[in-house]
Formats: structure tokens, sequence, C-alpha cells
């Protein structure tokens, strides 16, 4: 007697939530003065002809979570993106997840996305983001391909972890930075380098899979639902001519003025060179740590990490994280 085998189908599931990648203009030739977030996630991968090969037998269960500039994220947004990438991996016949997003603040989601995703789920699954340089109406849009290389990594074997791909390349959640304004190929991982590239649909990987982030700030997340009680952590950054201003405002609010502002919890300082601070920024820093501010200093190379010297150590440092990861992980760190 013939052996019946069930094959159980499986799906890929596409998160939508905006960018240029869903983004329209009036004239096809303009690359820069379009309205980000237009298209549905749905009708973007449909303008994708080659994506049902790729696919095969695995089928796309697709959601828009949001339909936004990236640059008007906010934490409500990532939040919903936790929990829908998550009950997407946790069916047992979901393969990997794909995230439409738009370039600008594409490294924060995938940074927020490793950080707090379960270390259970993304050492078995992929997350990958991808996005577009050029709106869905260009007459040569960058957003399919991504698209087609974003879902080529998803279905590879063994893929796990957050990732990003764009224009071919594939680079990890810890490291992965916007560095061009404009042209296709705009992200870089600093010294770490690209995870992998795809080439004409294939995968050449450079190095194993990223590992997802500790499971102590995946639990801490859990206790905070309303993202209004986040901690407050803000971002000030070294320059000619830096002072304390900024920091004193901050330390006015508080104090208790009249504001409604959440409370300040965190600092990052984007240093100059090695995390270096201008001696007034760095005395106001100090107030602001002895009235119970955690500060964390970074640097605003693109490349290197903060490494010790001196007074500025009186600091923790960024660990290699820009200074927009590290405020998100200072964030996650004072839930715990
Ligand atoms: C955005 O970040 O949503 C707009 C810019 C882009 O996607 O390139």
């Amino acid at each position: 007697m013939q052996e019946m085998i069930s094959r159980t189908p499986v799906k890929l599931a596409v998160l939508g939530t905006g960018g240029t990648i869903a983004g329209a203009a009036v004239d096809p030739l303009d690359n820069v003065g379009y309205a980000a977030a237009q298209v549905g996630v749905a009708q973007l991968l449909a303008s994708v002809p080659a994506l049902p090969r790729l696919l095969g037998a695995c089928e796309l269960v697709t959601e828009q979570v949001a339909q936004i500039d990236s640059k008007d994220m906010t934490w409500a947004v990532l939040y919903a993106l936790w929990q829908r990438v998550t009950h997407h991996l946790l069916q047992p016949d979901v393969l990997g997840v794909v995230i439409t997003h738009g370039t600008d603040t594409l490294a924060e989601t995938a940074y927020f996305l490793h950080c707090v995703v379960s270390p259970a789920l993304l050492s078995a699954k992929p997350v990958v983001l991808t996005c577009a340089m050029r709106p869905a109406s260009a007459l040569a849009p960058d957003g399919p391909q991504n698209v087609l290389d974003a879902v080529a990594v998803a279905l590879s074997t063994g893929a796990s972890g957050v990732m990003a791909v764009c224009a071919g390349t594939v680079h990890g959640a810890e490291h992965v930075q916007k560095v061009d304004t404009y042209r296709r190929d705009a992200f870089d991982s600093g010294d770490c380098g690209p995870l992998a590239y795809v080439e004409e649909g294939a995968l050449r990987q450079l190095k194993s899979w990223p590992e997802p982030g500790a499971n102590v700030i995946n639990l801490a997340i859990k206790n905070i639902a309303n993202t209004d009680d986040w901690p407050r952590v803000e971002i000030v950054m070294n320059h000619v001519g830096a002072s304390g201003a900024m920091v004193e405002a901050l330390l006015a609010q508080r104090a208790g003025g009249p504001s409604a502002a959440p409370l300040l919890r965190g600092l990052v300082v984007a240093g100059t060179g090695n995390g270096t601070i201008h001696a007034d920024l760095h005395a106001a820093l100090r107030r602001a740590q002895e009235a119970g501010v955690q500060v964390v200093r970074a640097s605003c190379c693109q490349r290197g990490r903060v490494l010790p010297s001196g007074d500025v150590d009186q600091f923790t440092d960024s660990q290699g994280l820009s200074a927009v990861k590290a405020r998100i992980a200072l964030m996650l760190r004072l839930m715990g």
C-alpha cells in the first residue's frame, strides 16, 4: 500500500509599516518629492512579478501594522510590531517574517526587535526588514528587488535573527546604520561588515546569522504595556561650542517645573571622536548623573567604538552602539 505523505503548507508573514518603499510621487522621475506610505503592503507585493516563482508552495500572509513615514515612528508602533512579529513567529507553519519599512529609522526598529523578540523564537526563525530609497511610483523603483531579496533571505535554510536587506546586502540588526541620504545602497554595518549578499536570488553568506539579544530585556518590556510609561531617555550631542544648556533644561523639567513631560531617566551623549565631550557639557552631565539620571556615551563616528579614557569613563560607554541604538538599549534596561 502506498504511504500517504501529508505536506504541511508553509507561510511567510509580510508586515507593512509604510516608508518610501510604499511611497508615491506624481512624476515618475521624481525620486525625492514624493509622499511616503501610500501603497498598502498587499498591493506592494502584487507588484513584484517574480515573487510567486520564488515563493513556490510557500503562502504569503500580509498585515498592515502601520502606514507611516518612518521619521514619525512611535513606541506604540514598535510595540505593535513586536507583538505581531511574535504572534507570527509563534505559528508553527510560519517560516519567518519580512517587514517593509522606511529607511530613516529602519536601523532603530531592527535593533529594537533584536532586543525584545524572544531569543527562543529568534534563534529558530528570521525577521527581515527591507525598504527602498525610491518610491513605488519611480521609473526604476528599488523596492521590488529589495522585497525579492528579503524574501530570499527569509526562506534560506537555517536563517535566523533580525536582519536588514537593502541593495542586495544583508546586515545584522546590531550594526546596521543608514549612511546615505539618496543612493540606493544606503546602509552599512561599519567595522562588522555585512552578513551576506543576495546575488540573483542566491545567498552568499559571509558570517553566521545574528545572535538574539539578551533575554532580560525581552522580559522587562512585558512589564510595561502602556508605551506612554516607557522610561524617557534623551540624546544630547557634542560639537564646537557645546554647552550644558540642553541638559540643564531637561534637569529643570525633572526638578518639577510646570511641564507635564515624563520624568527624564536617561541621557545618551553622542560624543565627538572617541566619545569626547566639551568640558561644559561634561559638567552638566555629571550633575545629571548626581540627580539620578543614567548617562551613556556613544560616538558620532561611523566606525570604531568608544575606548576607555580618563574622565569620560564616569559614563557607561555604548558598547559600540550608535547614539540612537544606545538610547533604545538604555530605555529597555531602565524597564528592568
Ligand atoms: C521613511 O523613512 O519612511 C522615508 C524615507 C525612506 O523610506 O527612504
